[in-house]
């Protein structure tokens, strides 16, 4: 098993508000005894209130995002994206078509980012314009019965802000809190959920365990080569993007960021529920001796105190289970799962168990209620995806009965989409896109979660 799968290469390289209040304390209150008792007798039920639905970022699906710092580096040599985002799936015009898949599924919850690039185009400028395109957006979302569930910042950043030297930059806190508070202003009033990052993370925590060594050094040279270059057609002394190899030394910036992002939208509306989402791989022991728990406390512990100090609930993000060597005797193997891809390089990658341990833990060490803000799998075969879905909320509903207060279930994805430095070519989508036409075509997997979804059971 190597680590240099294509999903591991693109993921770190890359790198009514009355009614959403309600919805959301009835969610967390689910953390109670009584209410985790009645959940557990009803067999697979999900509690009352459970939000279901499809999670997507802005400049994977709108398209066009061409103030972003991610735009400037598709176009840059050397090439560190296989392809350029382009017009994406077009969502920036097709609103009402992603609102009509979520709808026809039948989910109550739909995750999206708003792009800064977009809001504040260029330093301590916003734009109005774009602030109502959301609002509208958002408006839509309520008017379909959908809560919204909305991340401030997805991996892209403004380029004005990557050419300031991005979260290198001592004042990025400042400017980041600054968006949420315009951002927050316009939209918190509408919004069901909000969570401040997606994933930062989520390099540290690739880079902490030993196998993937290899894999950063020759990552990384890239990166670095395409950030100079960057700097160079920019004029300025540093291009730093969420993929700059430099993740170690942007975490501080990134934890107060995520600090004063939540106080910003906090101070603008206490009672909206706000997280950071975070990437978490399940370790699991390979071998006797495996000190897979020491690891998953270098990979997390201090992102998890992050999140427990400033959030009403932890965004879990989790797509693959790991495991890790030890110096003992090999441990039995997982359970084999169906429709093996030979391309799957991580054996382990698709166990349905995985979603339900890293629930568990992150609940453990933290206190907090959970929210899944992404699950999901990179399969052009779609039967994998029928597959996984029931098999993983079968044993995320374990979690739930043994008490995690688990707010919903996010799948990623609504749709195919951009899938960073991989490109078009991975599929994470409930419906496909005919690229031509921007035609959206639901899957048979966006039934099965539709099913699970109105009868709030597996
Ligand atoms: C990211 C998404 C990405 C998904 C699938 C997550 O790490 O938040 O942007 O597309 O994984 O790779």
């Amino acid at each position: 098993m190597s680590v240099e799968t294509p999903s591991l290469n693109r993921r770190t390289l890359l790198t009514g508000a009355a009614t959403a209040a309600a919805g959301a304390a009835t969610a967390i209150g689910m953390a109670s005894p009584l209410a985790a008792a009645a959940t557990a007798a009803s067999a697979r039920r999900f509690p009352k209130g459970f939000l279901w639905g499809a999670s997507t970022a802005g400049h994977q699906i709108e398209g066009n995002n061409v103030n972003s710092d991610l735009w400037l580096m598709e176009n840059i040599q050397p090439a560190t994206f296989k392809e350029r985002s382009g017009d994406a799936c077009d969502s920036y015009h097709r609103m009402d078509e992603d609102i009509a898949l979520l709808k026809a599924m039948g989910l109550n919850a739909y995750r999206f980012s708003i792009e800064w690039a977009r809001i504040e185009p260029s330093r301590g400028h916003f734009s109005q314009a774009e602030l109502d395109h959301y609002k509208r957006f958002i408006a839509a979302l309520r008017r379909a019965g959908i809560a919204p569930v909305v991340t401030f910042y997805h991996v892209s950043a403004p380029r004005w802000f990557a050419e300031a030297g991005g979260w290198l930059n001592p004042e990025s806190p400042d400017l980041f809190a600054r968006y949420c508070d315009r951002a927050a202003r316009e939209l918190a009033a509408g919004m069901a959920y909000a969570c401040t990052i997606n994933e930062p993370q989520v390099g540290l925590t690739y880079r902490s365990f030993a196998q993937s060594g290899d894999y950063f050094k020759k990552g990384d040279e890239l990166q670095e080569r395409a950030h100079a270059a960057a700097a160079k057609a920019t004029n300025v002394e540093r291009f730093v993007t969420m993929n700059h190899p430099a993740i170690k030394e942007m975490t501080p910036q990134l934890m107060q960021a995520h600090e004063k992002g939540y106080a910003a939208i906090k101070a603008v509306r206490p009672d909206l529920p706000v997280g950071v989402t975070l990437n978490l791989v399940d370790f699991q022991p390979g071998n006797e001796g495996s000190k897979y728990k020491e690891l998953r406390e270098v990979a997390y512990g201090p992102w998890l105190a992050c999140a427990k100090r400033a959030g009403d609930f932890i965004g879990v993000q989790t797509y693959r289970q790991i495991r890790i060597p030890g110096s003992g005797a090999p441990l039995p193997p997982p359970p084999e799962v169906p429709y093996v891809d030979q391309k799957d390089m991580v054996e382990t990658i698709k166990q349905p168990t995985a979603l339900r341990n890293t629930v568990e833990y992150v609940h453990e060490q933290t206190g907090k209620p959970i929210f899944v803000t992404e699950n999901g799998i990179e399969t052009p075969d779609d039967r994998r995806r029928v597959w996984h879905i029931p098999a993983t909320l079968k044993h995320l509903h374990e979690a739930i009965d043994k008490g995690v207060p688990v707010i919903g279930y996010m799948h990623w994805s609504l749709i195919d989409n951009f899938e960073w430095l991989a490109g078009f070519e991975m599929q994470f989508g409930l419906s496909t896109l005919d690229h031509k036409t921007f035609k959206r075509t639901l899957k048979p997997s966006a039934s099965v979660l539709g099913r699970i979804a109105r009868a709030n059971a597996v």
